[in-house]
């Protein structure tokens, strides 16, 4: 069986990410030639997008609406049905990382304070994932929050305004802009990964947990394939879209038309990518420019 990796930087980011998605799934081909299963080779690809300041994960996430708090979600799982995740994770660099090293826990899922103190624990360094290009995204998205109508993020803006008024602010300061990266992986012996990692939304109040640590949400693998997703976390979670994708693969839908109909579940307003991987193929869809990379050997 042909080995296949699938990247993708976000379904917003800059397409400039796409030369980080072709390294990523070079390092992830490196973890397979070096013996690695599926597992390894998602993880590995994943923490190096998680390095790229300009994709929202690990270094570069979204800073929340405070402006200074960044809270970061991630999770792997593999195709015999072993999962690890994170969720609000703060001050770390790689946070698919300590998600793997979840999965050797008897837990699924560290949040918060608690997934930190993990991370610390196993002795993943203090880091600060803020960048310039994030404070300047987040000034942006405070902007747009502030002056109303237009594009699609001002369209996130007038909902997240309404959600983060007065009565839910819930950060000590007072109150003043949503992207995933991932990987999914066949190996020659026909198993299954996936991962994924993001900074979550800006227009997110403090503990707002997305859907990538959520199972069968923004990633899911078993026997007929895997999935990751990438754009808005409550629309990807209310549809439980990695799983749905993955019943079609199971029900024996081809890798495209599942994926094709994985986005064709979301109104066009909303942001949706999708990387796919199944025994007959592999395919990535999105709504919207996404970069990505492909490899099949
Ligand atoms: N898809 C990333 C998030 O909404 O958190």
């Amino acid at each position: 069986m042909k080995y296949v990796i699938l990247t993708h930087g976000g379904v917003t980011a800059p397409q400039s990410g796409a030369e980080s998605c072709a390294r990523a799934a070079d390092d992830a081909l490196g973890a397979l030639d070096a013996g690695g299963e599926a597992l390894a080779a998602a993880i590995a690809a994943t923490a190096r997008l998680e390095d790229d300041p300009r994709l929202n994960a690990g270094t570069g996430s979204n800073l929340r609406l405070d402006g200074r708090t960044i809270e970061m979600d991630a999770a792997v799982m593999a195709s015999d049905g072993r999962f690890g995740a994170v969720a609000c994770i703060e001050r770390v660099k790689n946070p698919v990382l300590v998600a793997a090293k979840v999965l050797e826990t008897p837990h699924l899922l560290l949040a918060g304070a608690g997934a930190t103190a993990f991370a610390r624990r196993l002795g993943f360094a203090d880091h600060d994932p803020a960048t310039d290009e994030a404070r300047e995204r987040h000034a942006r998205a405070v902007a747009a929050l502030r002056d109303g109508a237009g594009d699609d993020q001002t369209d996130d803006a007038a909902r997240f305004h309404a959600l983060t008024a007065k009565r839910f602010w819930n950060f000590d300061a007072e109150p003043i802009e949503c992207d995933t990266v991932g990987a999914v992986v066949r190996d020659v012996h026909g198993r299954f990964a996936a991962a994924a990692s993001t900074g979550g939304s800006s227009y997110s109040l403090r503990g707002r947990v997305g859907d990538v640590p959520l199972t069968g949400a923004g990633i899911y693998a078993g026997p007929h394939g895997a999935v990751a997703a990438t754009g808005v976390g409550e629309e990807i979670a209310r549809r439980l879209l990695a799983r749905a994708i993955y019943d079609w693969l199971a029900d024996g839908v081809a890798p495209a038309r599942a994926a094709q109909r994985g986005v064709a579940m979301f109104p066009e307003v909303v942001a949706i990518g999708v990387l796919v991987v199944g025994r007959s193929g592999q395919a990535i869809a999105s709504n919207r420019n996404m970069p990505s990379a492909q490899l099949v050997g």
